[in-house]
């Protein structure tokens, strides 16, 4: 034999072993759903836009049921801005009254929420298009925020619009779409008893309907390798209490601070495992599923 197709040989070997070793992943997996918050630079750039929906057809056709929830913060902001419109934050949120509202609905329920819809549809799967609105799905309630009194200064309640928190979730519209072996890519939009129209943060919205759904996995996916510590480096799992002591210390802030919150609560609620992982990695999602290539953080109660 020449040292060709020893090579060959040898790359044969590599790749079956590559493909069974997905084997009792998906053993395990088959049946159940996992959540999946899309968020960040995954989203933007192209070529992971790709691998990503590649991901999602591929845990589909392995009979896994993912549901996506999406962001949209920087479609948001360039909506915004192309209209001359400013915002003003308050904590991170967005004050978000009629008029901005009004845009985020447009943003998030339509142009973000179709472009996920199509991208997974051209790579062969069956994606449907909802807002938490459809169904009755995700009901809401207003965020309030107050400010603490300061010296002479009374406390303060800022009123910040249409930003909301989840109060209930119905995930009937959910099965019936996973029933039929549709794809649902949920747009984090609620509604409020008022009747008003709430933007929830999207990590929120997709730990809450994990834990309705019982799902067997949360996985969020960011622009950071996972959750890092004040040097840095990467936390590869993390309990109740070291994520306690890292938001006191003030090393998980901002954007971290719902995500690593709501993969508490998820993991708390029944869901078997909540993932943080670097949606910068070319097929992130695969990785996660079907290897124990560990790309992120594994929160765990
Ligand atoms: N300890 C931490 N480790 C890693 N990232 C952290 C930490 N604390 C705060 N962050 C911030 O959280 C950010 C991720 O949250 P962010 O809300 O910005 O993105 P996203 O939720 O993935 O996207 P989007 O909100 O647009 O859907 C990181 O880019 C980082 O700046
Ligand atoms: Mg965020």
């Amino acid at each position: 034999m020449n040292e060709s197709s020893n090579t060959t040989n040898r790359c044969q070997a590599d790749i079956a072993n590559i493909l069974i070793e997905a084997l009792p992943y998906i053993q395990r997996f088959h049946g159940t759903t996992v959540v999946i918050k899309y968020g960040g630079n995954a989203m933007i750039d192209d070529a992971l836009k790709t691998s990503f929906a590649r991901d999602v057809v591929m845990m589909k056709l392995v009979g896994i049921n993912p549901v996506v929830v999406h962001g949209g913060g920087p479609q948001i902001s360039q909506a915004l801005d192309r209209m001359g419109k400013s915002t003003e934050f308050v904590d991170g949120l967005r004050v978000t009254d009629k008029e901005t509202m009004d845009t985020v609905e447009m943003v998030l329920g339509g142009l973000v929420n179709n472009e996920i819809v199509s991208l997974i549809n051209s790579q062969g799967g069956k994606a449907v298009g909802l807002s938490g609105k459809d169904g009755d799905m995700i009901r809401a309630e207003k965020i309030i925020i107050t400010k603490a009194a300061v010296n002479d200064q009374p406390s303060e309640i800022i009123d910040i619009g249409h930003v909301g928190k989840v109060s209930s979730v119905d995930a009937n519209v959910v099965d019936a779409m996973q029933s039929q072996g549709f794809i649902p890519v949920v747009a984090p939009l609620g509604v409020g008893e008022d009747g008003m129209t709430y933007n929830i943060n999207a990590d929120t919205v997709a730990g809450a309907l994990a834990s309705v759904l019982e799902a067997e996995k949360l996985v969020l996916m960011t622009n950071t390798p996972g959750v890092l510590d004040s040097s840095g480096n990467l936390l590869t799992g993390l309990n109740s209490s070291e994520i306690a002591k890292l938001i006191e210390d003030k090393v998980i802030v901002g954007g971290m601070l719902p995500k690593i919150n709501c993969g508490l609560d998820a993991v708390n609620t029944g869901v078997k495992s909540a993932h943080i992982i670097d949606g910068r990695v070319d097929h992130a999602l695969l990785l996660e599923i079907f290897t124990d290539t560990g790309v992120g953080t594994l929160i765990s109660s």
